[in-house]
């Protein structure tokens, strides 16, 4: 049997990681500022993150949701106090797109609706709801198109307020959306589509799967809004590399037992993955060193020639290149040894550690810069 290639695959077999670093089986160094897709939110191999992985497998990997589990409550205490919302409630599971099926559901049920409304760009995941809330019909199969999804521009007040009538269940929005090219809603809509939500009696679900976990400088994107949404999705940097997500709920909404369950979501070895995550962010002050770095990657890269728009907060930073630029990333990869990520057409996505140095910021300025200028020539 051979493994499913998920994704087209790089020529590269990263064994070891430390900080903002990847080393390959020669020995070559990388410099990660993609953190394998947003995951990486403290840095690869923390010391503490390990340590206490380590100690709780000796302890016990897992047992099931059917026991007390103490690791559960530390959690979601902690967790609900670095973010502010320590009156929510804690649904733990795998992955971002459980997050968000869990969410869409949990939304259903409590409305007794079913339409969704979405926005143009958005990507929530791959399992039935979240791939139907997600606006790109190539990975959509016939199977998932009994979903009633409305998709309208981001930013766009008018279509939002078309499109929102009594059956609307959820109202589904990315922090900042990330595959689609790192857009950012504006304040004064993310403001109206909370309120019109409310008045509407629609959930208004804040999927801060990408741009969550002080990514932004704040815990979430949609809190530099000053809003609180009915339900927050969480996954990717929650468990720095340990597959876990969940759901925050508002303590206005009352799930009943067996509305929803799982298998492995809160497990013991995700919970301290989840405790060590925090930790971190808290104890090393990311979130502050993400808005720090960030603005100062925001700032280089606005000076840069060639880019045509910066986008993003914090350290989710988008930039787009002109179509003949288009191998910039590759060269970055190849000849400077930088990984850095993609939104088709021509966007380049930056995704590093919170805990990036502003010497690694530089490195890869510098490695853009060098790009650019070699191959400005060539465009004329
Ligand atoms: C905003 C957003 N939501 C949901 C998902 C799906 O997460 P997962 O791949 O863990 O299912 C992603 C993954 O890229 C994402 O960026």
């Amino acid at each position: 049997m051979k493994p499913f290639n998920v994704y087209p695959l790089f020529e590269i077999t990263p064994i070891k990681a430390k900080g903002s670093w990847l080393w390959d089986d020669h020995g070559d160094k990388y410099l990660d500022l993609y953190g394998g897709h947003a995951v990486i939110s403290i840095g690869h191999s923390h010391p503490h993150y390990i340590n206490r992985l380590e100690e709780q497998l000796r302890k016990m990997g897992f047992y099931s949701n059917s026991v007390q589990n103490p690791l559960q409550e530390q959690l979601a205490e902690k967790l609900g106090n670095i973010s502010g919302y320590p009156e929510y409630q804690l649904f733990l599971c795998n992955s971002g797109a459980e997050a968000n099926e869990n969410a869409l559901k949990i939304a259903s049920f409590i409305t007794d609706r079913k339409k969704i409304i979405a926005f143009q760009k958005a990507f929530h995941g791959r399992t039935s709801g979240a791939v139907a809330a997600t606006d790109n019909p190539k990975i959509m199969a016939e199977f998932n198109k009994g979903h009633e999804v409305v998709f309208v521009p981001l930013n766009d007040e008018f279509a939002f307020l078309r499109a929102l009538d009594n059956q609307v269940a959820a109202v589904i929005i990315e922090g900042i959306q990330g595959v689609g090219g790192i857009h950012v809603p504006n304040t004064d809509f993310l403001q109206l589509i909370s309120a019109r939500c409310k008045a509407n009696g629609s959930l208004l679900i804040l999927d801060e799967i990408q741009s969550g976990y002080g990514r932004t400088g704040k815990f979430f994107a949609h809190q530099h809004a000053g809003i609180k949404p009915d339900l927050v999705t969480v996954a990717k940097g929650m468990g720095n590399g340990f597959p876990m997500g969940g759901v925050l709920i508002h303590p206005d909404i009352k799930p009943w037992s067996g509305m929803l369950g799982t298998t492995f979501g809160g497990n013991h070895l995700a919970c301290v993955a989840g405790l060590a995550v925090l930790d971190v962010i808290e104890n090393e002050n990311l979130m502050a060193n993400a808005t720090v770095a960030g603005n100062y990657l925001i700032h280089e890269l606005e000076a840069l020639p060639i880019i045509t728009e910066v986008r993003g907060m914090g350290l989710m930073i988008g930039f787009d290149l002109p179509d003949e630029h288009h191998s910039v990333r590759q060269t970055l990869l190849n000849e400077h040894k930088i990984f850095t990520g993609e939104a088709k057409p021509n966007t380049i996505r930056l995704l590093p550690s919170l805990a990036l140095t502003k010497e690694e910021a530089r490195i890869f300025i510098e490695a853009l810069q060098s790009c650019l200028t070699t191959l400005e020539p060539e465009s004329k």
